[in-house]
């Protein structure tokens, strides 16, 4: 073989390209693509939606974020676009990996206080669009989430930051995917509870 002979990677190469879509009995999960702005602007529109995620976002707002998670598409500890399988935008899951290098004071359930440490942690989110909520797809796309990431990539454990208002979150992560209360802590002045499984 010359060198000649040797193609070049294209620039739309994405290694990570042939683990997706991840397949759940209603629902497909890709990654984002610059097509999903509309989807993903009106879903930050929402107060409902956004109430637990930091208030709703610009049109604007959303292009960074939505670039932010095409950046991570790169590999499989990204955000990922739900659709059903004829195509109608649900909404957003995934995994994403903490970077803030802070270390907090976890609260145990047993009275316990110990320093954790927040970096590196892979979290696992889900957001689901008003018309579809209330129909077990979040508690649906998030088991497959979670069996894929521990078994398929062999993650250690994986955890979920939920603010303890936020019953129907605490619900799928506590009573519907296994995920164990390992604390609570305070970050950004608000009160998070963490889950964890292994
Ligand atoms: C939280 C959220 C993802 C739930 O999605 P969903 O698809 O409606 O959840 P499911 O249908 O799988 O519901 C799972 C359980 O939680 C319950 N539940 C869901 N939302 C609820 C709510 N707002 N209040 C009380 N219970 C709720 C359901 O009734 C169900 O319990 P059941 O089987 O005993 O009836 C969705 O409301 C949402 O996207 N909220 C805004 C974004 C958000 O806060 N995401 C989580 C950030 S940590």
């Amino acid at each position: 073989m010359t060198l000649s002979s040797v193609r070049p990677c294209p620039d739309d190469f994405n290694p990570c390209a042939s683990m997706f879509p991840l397949k759940t009995r209603r629902t497909l999960l890709k990654p984002f693509t610059h097509n999903d702005l509309p989807h993903l602007s009106q879903l930050y529109s929402k107060p409902e939606v956004m109430q637990f995620l930091g208030g709703v976002k610009s049109e604007s707002q959303t292009r960074e974020i939505l670039q932010d998670y095409i950046s991570q598409g790169e590999t499989p500890i990204c955000p990922l676009a739900i659709f059903t399988h004829d195509g109608q935008f649900i909404g957003r899951s995934g995994l994403r990996c903490s970077c803030s290098p802070e270390v907090l004071q976890l609260y145990r359930p047993n009275g316990e206080i110990i320093p954790h440490r927040l970096n590196r942690l892979i979290q696992v989110g889900y957001v689901i669009d008003v018309p579809f909520q209330k129909q077990g797809l979040a508690t649906e796309v998030t088991k497959t989430v979670l069996q894929w990431g521990l078994q398929q990539l062999q993650l250690p454990q994986i955890v979920a930051l939920i603010h303890p208002d936020n019953y129907g979150s605490v619900r799928i992560a506590r009573d519907k995917s296994g995920m164990n209360l390992e604390g609570c802590f305070l970050w950004n002045g608000l009160p998070w509870q963490f889950f964890r499984r292994s």
